[in-house]
């Protein structure tokens, strides 16, 4: 989704202004745009396409000096990917600049209502109707930019992270959010607005994140201001201390994002369970579970609400809790969950799973769980979102900033929390045996380890790679625990290749993708020698009659499975619950090499967003 820039300050605006863009690029975009103030003018330089492409342009096009600068990455909504439609948006006078990240519903009147009044408009964005909307509102009501800005966005109905320029002003930059992200960055005589703090972490570690409502004037040698935007109070602003560190948000040698995620796993992992797993104690701790432990323990159920791999990672989590905890639970796509008027009663557990904490379906879920009075927990990787702050408590997942679009370390790192919160229901209501629950203990406590061996499978992937990469069709399969992991496996195929895949329950092949199978289909089966290994074994022999090609991840030292595969890639052995978390290990890895060898663009797929804060 729109990724926002802005700076106001002593530096050169440019050089961070689109150094923040091209940190932004993860979120998804299809154009981007720089407006400059170089103390008499506004210089602006839009196009579709790249930041690179607009570092282009802007070299043939203006002089890039000015100490006041906004960017915006833009991911269409209203109006096609095109120069004109890209922000910044600029007032009719020609004095206000806009950039925008979010959707204000209500344009289509409001733009009416400002034809009428003589406004003209160039481009089909909602964006530039908010723009003459707070100019119309300033010269009507004479109001300086604060207060126009403020007033007008009491008109529009949506979802913004915005920031404004005035000309009349140049010593002043307005940000507001509602539904949208926005961080800024407080130096020394200086300031930052980004929509998360990546754009600005060299320069300053001091954060403030707007809460929903709240707007920001902001002030060259002049404390922020921060208030409501419904009822004027003013709000202390909390400045923290920012815990990301530059190397985390960097490729650190590797060709991409998503490879140096998938290479992270072993290290995240250790990480989302440290102090919380202490297995020879026979201890796990989460305080966000502890301190509600009687909520968990009563439930009637549990409702999980996830969009994407976090999905993914729910549907995995229904099979630990049932399993560990015997918790009924029901894995929701947010987006479905929140308009199909669902039955919530407040004896219920709604765990909403979310890497970025942002998306806005999922958000939507947890307001209308809330409303009919249950209890929320989220779990996401994003410290300070805006799904962590609306749930009543929860776990982050710790996995550091996750980059990629693709999502990787994210998923292991939501399945780990999972696991561990499942383990402690299992252990506080006696539904695991001792020595079981203590194997577990155990057995989590190694998994970095194996999924470090796991990642030595990446030539054995590279290889398979290169005979598959042509593949217009792949079909993903497998049981239990790994059926999620199928539909992850097909997920992450299809997001950065652009091969159409599919996952399926190894058994459902029967009911339909039987008939795919011939000597053009590759089939990956998940086959691991735990849980319904003879069962799979009889689906690749289905498979096979059919002259399928079966590349199957397999437990090392695997020897029946091989016979009828034409691939195999081993993986340490673990227990049937706990094996996700090493075989989609490989599948990561299989998905990123086919689409290098395609050309493809790994990190920041077509079309794809890191982060959906539309509906
Ligand atoms: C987008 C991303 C996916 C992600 C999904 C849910 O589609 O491209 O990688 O799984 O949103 O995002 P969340 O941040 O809520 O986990």
């Amino acid at each position: 989704m729109c990724g926002i820039v802005g700076y106001i300050g002593y530096r050169e605006a440019y050089p961070i202004v689109i150094k923040g863009l091209k940190r932004l690029e993860y979120r998804g975009y299809d154009s981007a745009g720089v407006m400059l103030y170089d103390g008499a003018d506004i210089k602006l330089c839009k196009t579709k396409g790249k930041v690179s492409d607009l570092e282009e342009k802007a070299s043939k096009e203006m002089t890039t000096n000015g100490t006041i600068g906004i960017g915006h990455t833009r991911w269409a909504t209203h109006g096609v990917p095109n120069d004109v439609n890209s922000h910044p948006h600029v007032s009719n006078s020609g004095d206000l600049v806009i950039i925008h990240n979010g959707i204000i519903e209500n344009y289509a009147p409001l733009k009416q209502e400002l034809i009428a009044r003589g406004y003209v408009f160039q481009s089909d964005t909602d964006t530039e109707v908010l723009v003459n909307l707070i100019e119309e509102i300033q010269k009507k009501e004479k109001l300086k930019l604060g207060k126009a800005v403020q007033t007008a966005l009491n008109y529009v109905v949506g979802a913004y992270a915005i920031a404004v320029f005035d000309k009349k002003c140049p010593d002043e930059l307005v940000a507001a959010r509602l539904g949208s992200p926005l961080a800024i960055g407080v130096g020394e005589g200086e300031f930052f607005i980004a929509s998360d703090a990546s754009p600005f972490i060299e320069y300053t570690s001091n954060a403030v994140y707007l809460e929903d409502g709240e707007m920001a004037n902001i002030r060259l040698h002049k404390p922020m201001k921060v208030r409501k935007i419904k009822d004027d109070s003013e709000v202390d602003p909390y400045i923290q201390e920012l815990q990301m560190n530059l190397e985390q948000i960097e490729k650190g040698g590797y060709d991409h994002f998503m490879l140096k995620e998938i290479y992270e796993q072993p290290s995240v992992i250790k990480d989302t369970y440290r102090g919380r797993l202490h297995a020879n104690e026979g201890i796990i701790q989460m305080a966000g579970v502890e301190d509600n432990l009687e909520k968990f323990l009563n439930a009637d159920r549990i409702i999980i609400v996830a969009c994407g791999t976090s999905w993914h990672a729910g549907l995995v989590a229904e099979y630990i809790f049932e399993e560990f905890a015997r918790i009924p639970v029901e894995v929701e796509y947010a987006s479905e969950f929140r308009y199909r008027n669902p039955i919530i009663n407040s004896k219920d557990v709604v765990i909403a799973i979310s890497q970025s904490g942002e998306t806005a379906d999922t958000m939507a879920a947890i307001k209308l769980a809330k409303e009919h009075g249950a209890f929320v927990f989220g779990v996401c990787n994003v410290v300070g979102s805006s799904i962590s702050r609306e749930s009543h408590a929860g776990a982050y997942t710790h996995a550091g900033p996750e980059i990629g679009v693709a999502s990787t370390k994210a998923f292991t790192t939501q399945i780990t929390v999972l696991t561990m919160i499942a383990l402690r229901l299992a252990k506080a209501k006696g539904t695991l045996s001792n020595s079981d629950f203590h194997m577990y203990l155990q057995e989590l406590e190694i998994i970095p380890e194996k999924v470090r061996e796991a990642l030595e499978t990446n030539e054995r992937a590279k290889e398979i790679a290169a005979t598959f990469k042509d593949a217009p069709n792949c079909l993903y399969l497998g049981r239990g625990y790994n059926f999620p992991v199928a539909l992850e496996g097909a997920l992450k195929l299809k997001e950065i290749s652009y091969i159409h895949a599919e996952g399926y329950p190894a058994a459902e092949m029967k009911h339909g993708p039987i008939a795919l199978i011939d000597d053009q289909m590759p089939v990956v089966v998940i086959a691991p020698k735990q849980g319904h290994y003879d069962k799979i074994v009889s689906n690749i022999q289905e498979i096979k009659s059919r002259s399928g090609r079966i590349i199957a991840v397999v437990t090392k030292g695997d020897t029946q499975v091989r016979e009828l595969a034409d691939y195999v890639i081993e993986i340490p052995e673990t227990s049937d619950a706990l094996s996700p978390l090493i075989t989609t290990i490989p599948l990561q890895l299989l998905s990123y090499h086919i689409a290098v060898m395609r050309g493809c663009n790994v990190d920041q797929p077509r079309n794809l967003a890191k982060s959906v804060t539309v509906e």
